[in-house]
């Protein structure tokens, strides 16, 4: 999508084929900087520490680690220990371990000296393959906001989400971000609520910096405010996205979600999650059963903000001495989901209405 009215993206290949461009996120809002990856540690770190973060964004990243391992070294070896080193960084995000072993299965057909170029070849088909998938999202969800739009006689269509899930957590589009994108490139006048989603403010600093570099129209809340606004009729539908959804259509995603879901159903509300299938776990049928990551409680200690004087610094928001707990995703149950839009349509969030999507997993039976 745009910065600053260029095309941008949040992953690529470097003119010299072998390092790997990203955007350092944690240095959003305040400062655009891009970092070039050159070693599996290094993708590796970038995953962990969250300088690239969002479910289908780990996964591109991961199969790039993948190919930088093999540039250095391309043995069995390396091609094991890339793959343990890239999946012990983030547990919840199903994307990273369907990038590693799709990856991994490939290269271990293969003959050493024609890894490293399979690898990066395979890559940039991973991280094409995500914007062409999210731009498909992009036109299944936008007759959902053309439906609201509808019973709204022209006036805008007030969207909430939480957290990020716009083209930084993708290589492009986005994924719950990505109807929205398209709906207001077509002229649909449309609003977005955007939830801070504390702690790490992916919400505030990232959502909203991204809508606003594209000229879409937002407002930032603070996460215990979408309840009041659905009970004053001022949410007209909520997208999320989501990093790992059962094969029964549960869904992990962000800290919070599940209470937004829970006021949404309250206020009947339409509650839409938007996923590209490789964040589909089908070995699983009970959201209880994902994994999810707990981060260091500085994450909810501190916060990270601009002072007057320009410097961007961290402060204690807690009181010395207080525990903190740092739980960074929760599930909400499928039956709180009103339906989920994939690259392949909309659907009922349950395991009839995946497999009327995906008939080829009929044979997968989940756990
Ligand atoms: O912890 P993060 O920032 O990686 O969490 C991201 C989310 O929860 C997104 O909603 C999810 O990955 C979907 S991204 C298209």
């Amino acid at each position: 999508m745009k910065v600053a009215g260029q095309a941008m993206r949040s992953i690529w290949l470097e003119p010299d084929g072998a390092g790997v461009g990203i955007i350092d996120q944690t240095r959003l809002p305040f400062e655009l900087r891009m970092l070039r990856l050159i070693t599996v540690d290094e993708a590796a770190h970038a995953i962990r520490a969250m300088l690239v973060r969002g479910a289908p964004l780990i996964g591109a990243t991961a199969a790039y680690g993948m190919a930088l391992a093999m540039r250095a070294d391309p043995g069995d070896a390396a091609i094991a220990r890339a793959a343990e080193t890239l999946l012990a960084t983030r547990p919840t995000a199903v994307n990273l371990r369907w990038a590693v072993e799709d990856l991994r299965t490939l290269l271990k057909q293969l003959p050493a000296e024609r890894r490293a170029e399979a690898a990066y070849r395979r890559a940039g088909e991973i991280a094409e393959a995500d914007v062409a998938t999210n731009r498909a999202i992009a036109a299944h969800g936008v007759p959902l906001i053309r439906q609201a739009l509808a019973r709204k006689a022209g006036k805008a269509v007030h969207i909430l989400t939480h957290c990020n899930a716009g083209w930084l957590a993708t290589v492009d589009w986005g994924t719950a971000l990505a109807p929205i994108y398209l709906a207001h490139d077509e002229g649909v006048p449309v609003h977005v609520w955007v939830d801070e989603t504390r702690p790490r403010n992916q919400g505030a600093s990232l959502t909203a910096w991204e809508l606003g570099q594209h000229g879409v129209p937002h407002t930032v809340i603070a996460d215990n405010a979408g309840g009041h606004l659905m009970q004053r009729g001022q949410v007209d539908l909520c997208i999320v996205g989501t990093d790992r959804t059962t094969a029964t259509g549960d869904v992990a995603n962000k800290i919070g979600t599940y209470l937004k879901a829970l006021a949404a159903r309250d206020n009947g509300v339409p509650f839409y999650v938007a996923l590209p299938s490789p964040t589909i776990d089908w070995t699983l049928a009970d959201g209880r059963t994902i994994p999810i990551e707990e981060r260091s409680a500085d994450e909810l200690a501190e916060i990270a903000g601009r002072l007057a004087s320009g410097e961007v610094a961290r402060v204690r928001v807690i009181p010395d001495g207080s525990p903190a707990a740092n739980y960074v995703f929760d599930v909400t149950p499928a039956k709180y989901v009103t339906a989920l839009i994939t690259e392949r349509g909309v659907c009922p969030a349950s395991r009839d209405g995946l497999l009327s999507l995906f008939p080829e997993r009929k044979a997968t039976r989940p756990g």
